[in-house]
């Protein structure tokens, strides 16, 4: 590492907070940090020059890659004409009217209007505000609790981290809140020594039975609403057990409850439909959206509001007058405008279509490289989305023991070889989620370094005497 970069460093260790990370090892020197200059493509530049293939476009939100001057361009012209006023009272610009438009044109029937905020965090907590009021308007101020599921990722602020099912999340702050609750997670592959027969259906239809037990259990006048990712995120980048939406939609039906789809991930291409919830049939009442709306030119989140909560909303501001929900940055225009160049470019470049179809060839590779490694236990995934379960006996799908850390040093090899993949936090789950851009050199590229990342540790975990020698790889 060059000097100015340890300076820099250094100075970081001194002043900087950061995210999920260890505070004291950082701010001591015991933690390593790295200061990212730039990007291209599928790539990232640190301060020393060095590359690496961002296996997970960011936080799976540079969709549409790196250095695209095109919305830079688009956020500059916006500046020099008004870089922000508020949204208040009616007040509007002209990227917020376009880009709201488009949105609703992508999101289909039955989506109404669009509010905004700037992350994934905060639009969830809109959404539970409206879910609140619309209850309220409804006269049944008892129906409020919130369903999430175990390993679901919602943000994590004090409700949405609450509606996050991962226990780092929980621990140490006193969460989740009262009202919010957690449902089996439609994780097939972790599945109790109890369901080890069932087959992927006959586990949708448990989960949506261990689901109907909840509200059953709570009383269905006391639960509002159901949120989900079409695809679980960062709890394990998890594809639903085949028939899973349909069967979960049959008991919100039945019991009025609202359908909230956590898009913030599938939204916009990822895995290959403008929406996850045109992949798997879901009929949402509320959509949020963030990261793959502006790729994260800027940061923009939204709340697609259903015909269905807006005509209740709109009969509440009847009755209690304006409503007492705002942000100061909501559908701020340099952020609207970054949205519509990106919106722009994957529909220019048919990235949804390139992350359908590079997406599958990404999944035969994967396959082929790892569904029969001795240390894979689980090898899954939809479009640009892909993740790699390690497990110490494929066949009994045994965990690692944790203290192995054997999920972060697979991506500290892989970091080695220059390409980031990311160590889900939850087990021992290596992601994926590179650019929709990729090309299938690019993604080959990204399966070569992942086997010789996995090999090495697998050889390590050998020599350890962690796995057996009929293991070893080399
Ligand atoms: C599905 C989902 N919802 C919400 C969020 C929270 O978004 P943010 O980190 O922008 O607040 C994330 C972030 O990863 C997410 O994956």
């Amino acid at each position: 590492m060059n000097q100015q970069h340890r300076d820099l460093i250094e100075r970081d260790r001194k002043v900087t907070f950061h995210a999920s990370t260890h505070l004291r090892d950082f701010a001591h020197g015991d933690a390593p940090g790295r200061v990212i200059t730039g990007g291209k493509g599928i790539h990232i530049v640190d301060k020393d020059g060095r590359e690496f293939i961002d296996g997970f476009a960011g936080l799976y939100c540079v969709n549409i890659g790196y250095g695209r001057t095109e919305v830079a361009e688009a956020i500059y012209q916006q500046a020099l004409e008004l870089s922000y006023y508020h949204t208040y009272v009616g007040h509007s610009n002209e990227p917020q009217i376009a880009l709201s438009e488009k949105i609703i044109e992508l999101a289909g029937p039955g989506m109404s209007k669009v509010y905004y905020g700037l992350g994934g965090s905060d639009a969830n907590e809109t959404q539970l505000k409206i879910v609140r009021y619309y209850n309220n308007v409804l006269g049944r101020p008892q129906k409020k609790k919130v369903i999430s599921r175990q390993r679901g990722y919602h943000g994590s602020g004090l409700a949405t981290g609450s509606l996050t099912g991962l226990k780092a999340f929980h621990d140490q702050f006193d969460l989740p809140l009262a009202g919010i609750l957690h449902t089996e997670a439609p994780y097939y592959y972790h599945r109790a020594a109890e369901q080890e027969g069932m087959s992927e259906r006959e586990f949708s239809q448990f989960c949506a039975q261990k689901l109907e037990e909840m509200i059953l259990a709570e009383g269905p006048d006391t639960v509002a609403a159901f949120i989900g990712e079409p695809v679980l995120g960062t709890g394990g980048i998890v594809p639903p057990p085949e028939g899973y939406w349909e069967a979960i939609q049959a008991v919100l039906a039945k019991y009025d409850v609202l359908l909230i789809a956590d898009e913030v991930v599938c939204g916009f291409g990822r895995i290959g439909a403008d929406f996850g919830s045109h992949h798997y049939g879901i009929k949402p009442d509320l959509i949020t959206v963030a990261k793959g709306l502006t790729s994260a030119y800027q940061p923009l989140s939204g709340v697609i509001v259903g015909d269905r909560v807006w005509s209740v909303l709109e009969q509440g501001t009847g009755q209690y007058g304006p409503i007492g929900h705002g942000w100061t940055y909501s559908g701020h225009a340099l952020g609207c405008a970054a949205a519509l160049a990106n919106l722009a470019i994957i529909e220019r470049e048919g990235l949804t279509r390139n992350a359908a179809e590079t997406g599958a060839y990404l999944q035969q590779q994967m396959q082929a490289a790892f569904g029969e490694h001795p240390i894979v236990g689980n090898v899954r995934g939809v479009g640009m989305l892909a993740a790699l379960e390690f497990s110490i006996d494929p066949a009994k799908r045994a965990h690692f023991d944790a203290a192995h850390k054997v999920g972060p040093r697979i991506a500290a090899a892989a970091l080695d070889e220059n390409l980031i993949a990311r160590a889900m936090p939850q087990g021992d789950i290596l992601g994926f989620a590179p650019p929709l851009v990729a090309t299938r050199a690019e993604v080959d590229e990204i399966v070569a370094r992942a086997e010789r990342a996995v090999n090495k540790v697998t050889d390590e975990l050998v020599r350890e005497g962690v796995v057996k020698a009929a293991m070893s790889v080399s």
